[in-house]
């Protein structure tokens, strides 16, 4: 079996209200609504010690800077496959 990519948000105190509260659930529902979960591992993580760029979401191997609840969705769409 294809081992599942990660996908992890951060759950910081900082990135987690400036933002990332409102994009957990929206990932979450993403992920169920495309038939994602067998492909993708989502989960929340400690602080990454950028915080001056978050709210940090990290997919795979690339870290995402300043994502928006309203970008959320958007980035999902072009990066997931
Ligand atoms: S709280 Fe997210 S990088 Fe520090």
């Amino acid at each position: 079996m294809e081992e599942r990519t990660e996908i992890v948000i951060c759950l910081g105190s900082s990135c987690f209200s400036r933002g990332n509260r409102k994009c957990l659930p929206v990932i979450d529902k993403y992920l169920k609504d495309n038939n994602l979960e067998e492909k993708y591992f989502f989960r929340g993580s400690r602080c990454f010690n950028i915080c001056e760029k978050g709210p940090i979401l990290k997919i795979g191997d690339t870290i995402f800077e300043g994502v928006k609840p309203g970008e959320v969705a958007g980035i999902l769409k072009r990066t997931l496959r």
